[in-house]
């Protein structure tokens, strides 16, 4: 038997009434703070999470899905070769060779180009606005809903194919994308979200991790603090401590924590203008009455980030709680080679956010069971069940039908298993009469009802 490939799932009804259930009240609140949809490829250039994300992070260093894409470029070539070809057909006079053809024929053209899917939504989305001139448009509320892939170990909670509900607000300075009003506008519509869905009992962690020269001046620090005790940690710290002593704080080894509890902390080197944009922040995530709780140790496992970083975590979750992360990564868009856009945004993971939900809500408590289950019964009765169910369905009724080679004991228990309210039968008599009978499964209660009333009936 070919099984799903380890650390990917398959997403089964009645399971998927509840994916729906949150994507629709992600994308009814994210309306009402002016958000719009935006979809980008699944994958990217590779070079892209490189830069964005960081070569450093475990994300780029071990866990991408790359791979050199077969003769991507000689594809592409072949088909202005053979345009080339075919306008010079017959010819007979010296033909000048464009450079396609000549790069065809080099090892150049043959190369393929280096691909990876995604393992996160905010890089491709800030090439999206780079590549769109999306700043021309002011300030941008982009939100997608998506398949993300990362090669780490699976476990509960944790998968190589997961699902993001990814926000972003991005754009030029002078459309306000730097304002704290913005951070703390993005944290108040997570609070409403996650309250809106019934899941209680979240905790909010927000740290500010500055800006890049508080943050040289922090990993500076922290070289001379691990110079005398890297040797104790694991193998991954000991590189983390020469190449980027930040990522120190992203080491799950139990033996190693006592060590970094003891490092310096990125509140003690954040600048005046960081400091204040921090309290502006919690300002008015105080006024409004949004929850949260400082941690200094917060630094997230990716390289762009600036200023503002948070956590939404969750108790039922186990090792994996962390239900959603974000902040800002001011300097994210000139790293990428484009204009200045400040931008501060999140990505919830869909997989853990269900997870909680099933804590106080069953898939079987969000599906919508069908209305009633159209049983023909006798031959030459599927057509006229089928007129009656289309009739039905368009009053925004949800109708299952049968088939007229079951026997009504058949028709009762398929209707049974499908959790109908009633069961209509649609026979000869009821036919020549235009009146059907329609049963309430539940009280047994049976009446003959005329085709007309039919919808007012089911319905009520
Ligand atoms: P992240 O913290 O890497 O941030 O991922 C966000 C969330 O995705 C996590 O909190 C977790 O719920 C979920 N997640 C991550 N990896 C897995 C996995 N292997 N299995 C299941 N769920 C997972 C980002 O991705 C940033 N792009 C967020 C962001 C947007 N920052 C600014 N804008």
């Amino acid at each position: 038997m070919i099984k799903a490939v380890r650390g990917t799932r398959d997403l089964l009804p009645p399971e998927t009434t509840l994916w729906n259930f949150v994507e629709s009240a992600v994308r009814d609140v994210f309306r009402a703070y002016n958000f719009q949809e935006i979809r980008t490829p699944i994958f990217e250039s590779t070079e892209l999470f490189a830069r964005g994300v960081g070569e450093e992070t475990d994300i780029v260093a071990k866990e991408m899905y790359t791979w050199e894409d077969r003769g991507g470029t000689l594809s592409n070539k072949f088909g202005e070769f053979l345009d080339w070809a075919e306008k010079n057909r017959g010819s007979t006079g010296p033909i000048n060779t464009p450079k396609i053809v000549d790069e065809y024929f080099t090892a150049e053209g043959w190369k393929g180009q280096s691909l990876t899917l995604r393992p996160e939504a905010t890089a491709g989305i800030v090439r999206a606005y780079i590549e769109h001139k999306l700043g021309d448009r002011g300030l941008n509320k982009l939100y997608c809903i998506g398949p993300m892939f990362r090669r780490e170990r699976p476990q509960k909670g944790r998968y190589r194919q997961f699902y993001q509900i990814d926000a972003e607000i991005i754009g030029p300075p002078s459309a306000g994308s730097e304002s704290p009003a913005r951070d703390a506008e993005v944290l108040e519509m997570l609070a409403t979200l996650l309250d809106r869905l019934g899941i209680s009992g979240w905790n909010l962690e927000l740290n500010s991790v500055g800006c890049p020269k508080d943050r040289a001046a922090f990993n500076e620090a922290l070289r001379k603090a691990l110079d005398p005790v890297r040797d104790k940690m694991c193998v991954d710290c000991q590189r983390r401590a020469v190449t980027n002593p930040l990522r120190v704080f992203d080491c799950k080894v139990p033996e190693d924590q006592p060590i970094i509890d003891k490092l310096p902390r990125i509140s003690q080197f954040l600048d005046e203008g960081c400091r204040k944009h921090f309290e502006a922040v919690q300002e008015i995530l105080t006024k409004v009455g949004v929850r949260f709780s400082l941690n200094d140790r917060l630094v997230r496992g990716l390289d762009y980030y600036t200023r503002t970083a948070f956590e939404f975590t969750h108790g039922a979750l186990g090792a994996q709680n962390a239900i959603l992360g974000g902040g800002r990564y001011d300097g994210l868009s000139e790293a990428l080679g484009g204009p200045a856009a400040p931008g501060i945004g999140f990505a919830i993971g869909e997989d853990r956010l269900v997870m909680s939900l099933q804590e106080s809500t069953s898939a079987e408590g969000v599906v919508k069971k069908p209305d009633v289950y159209v049983a023909p019964l006798g031959a030459g009765m599927d057509g006229e069940a089928a007129r009656l169910a289309r009739e039905l369905r368009r009053h925004d009724l949800v109708v299952d039908l049968g088939d007229e080679n079951f026997r009504l004991k058949k028709s009762f228990e398929a209707a049974t298993r499908a959790g109908t309210k009633y069961i209509l039968i649609v026979g000869e008599n009821e036919v020549k009469a235009d009146a059907f009978a329609l049963k309430n499964l539940a009280t047994g209660e049976q009446v003959s009802v005329p085709r007309a009333e039919l919808p007012r009936r089911i319905q009520e």
